[in-house]
């Protein structure tokens, strides 16, 4: 079989979320906000918080552990590791270098981060599907692990009530069976609207001084007004893309798996692409936006409650700092064991 003609499909799922609850509730004695704000602008009730020593390296290790499990697989397996964060454990090495040793993978594998934000599943995925179809390598683990709580401003209540934690994994493998896993996908960026959502300080432009703690510069901010407006647009045009690169319809579509930033958000993707809001999972209720984990974090659930069968036609789609965005169709593959 010729390399080209390998499919890439995902094997198992796994997910991680601190106990951590943080609720709106509790949030209000925080900073001047309400339950029913929250609530009504973006959708979220409550959200996870990692603990001290619970970095997206040990949440990604415990999500990939639970899906090598469910795969019936070992550590040993494992040919490759992706992870995507926009809240590293440190800036260097990688969180997948640092979850390679805390998950006992073989240490002759390649291991390495991907920077896109919320997109960044999306991302990660694409990139593993392309390595494991060159025929290099048999399986990866694709990532995504944030820990949020750790950049967001607690006296920002335009911000810090959207955002929480947790880590999703995903095993990819390759099969002869043609037309499932990754059917395609469609990836993009605008670096000019960068600002629109960034962290001043804490890199090599501004690196942290007495005077960027002071004011407050290693802290997301957002512009959430011009986030909103541009997610849609993006979101929308490019599950059209997607699809219409891959020959479908959104009625063929079982299931649309939205980065879940803002119920808002999802709401008029749905609306722009003419398709019933019962066909977005939700679970930004009860986790917030936690970035390049949304999307495993949600897959993972409608998976496990059953919704998601074999055969179904599945489209992730994300947006992001950046501005990143990206959708991936798949044609979900229940191997025959
Ligand atoms: N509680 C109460 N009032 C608040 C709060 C709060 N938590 N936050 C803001 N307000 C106030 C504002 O100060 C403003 O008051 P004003 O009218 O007196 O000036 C008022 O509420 C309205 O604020 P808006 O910003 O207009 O509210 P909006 O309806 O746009 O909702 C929100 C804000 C939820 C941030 C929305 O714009 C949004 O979801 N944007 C997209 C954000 C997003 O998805 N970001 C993730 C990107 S993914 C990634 O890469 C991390």
């Amino acid at each position: 079989m010729s390399r080209a003609e390998l499919s890439v499909f995902i094997r198992a799922l796994g997910v991680h979320a601190p106990d951590r609850k943080l609720t709106n509730t509790e949030l209000s004695a925080m900073v001047e906000t309400s339950d029913e704000w929250i609530k009504t602008r973006s959708g979220i009730s409550e959200r996870r918080i990692a603990g001290a020593g619970e970095n997206p390296s040990d949440m990604g290790a415990k999500a990939a552990a639970k899906a090598l499990a469910r795969a019936g697989l070992t550590p040993a397996d494992i040919d490759l590791v992706i992870v995507a964060t926009m809240t590293p454990d440190v800036p260097f090495p990688s969180t997948a270098c640092l979850l390679q040793a805390k998950l006992g993978l073989r240490r002759d594998i390649p291991c390495f981060d991907v920077s896109a934000a919320c997109s960044g599943f999306v991302y990660a995925l694409q990139v593993g599907t392309d390595m494991l179809r060159s025929g290099n390598y048999r399986r990866a683990l694709v990532i995504g692990a944030e820990k949020l709580s750790s950049v967001v401003d607690w006296q920002d209540r335009a911000t810090c009530v959207l955002f929480g934690d947790g880590a999703g994994a995903a095993i990819l493998e390759t099969t002869a069976t043609p037309d499932v896993g990754v059917l395609g996908n469609q990836l993009g960026a605008d670096g000019v609207n960068a600002e629109l959502l960034h962290c001043v300080a804490g890199g090599s432009a501004q690196p942290a001084s007495e005077q960027t703690l002071r004011d407050r510069q290693h802290f997301l901010r957002m512009n959430g007004k011009e986030v909103f407006k541009l997610a849609v647009r993006v979101m929308a045009d490019s599950c059209e893309r997607v699809l219409k690169g891959c020959g479908k319809h959104s009625d063929d579509v079982a299931w649309f798996i939205p980065h879940q930033a803002n119920i808002r958000i999802v709401e008029a993707v749905a609306e722009q692409l003419q398709v019933g809001l019962d066909r977005f999972p939700i679970n930004l209720d009860r986790y917030g936006n936690t970035s390049a984990a949304s999307i495993p974090l949600a897959l993972e659930e409608a998976w496990a409650a059953g919704r998601i069968k074999h055969g179904d036609l599945v489209l992730l789609v994300a947006f992001g700092a950046g501005l990143t965005w990206g959708a991936t169709l798949l044609r979900w593959h229940e191997p025959t064991r």
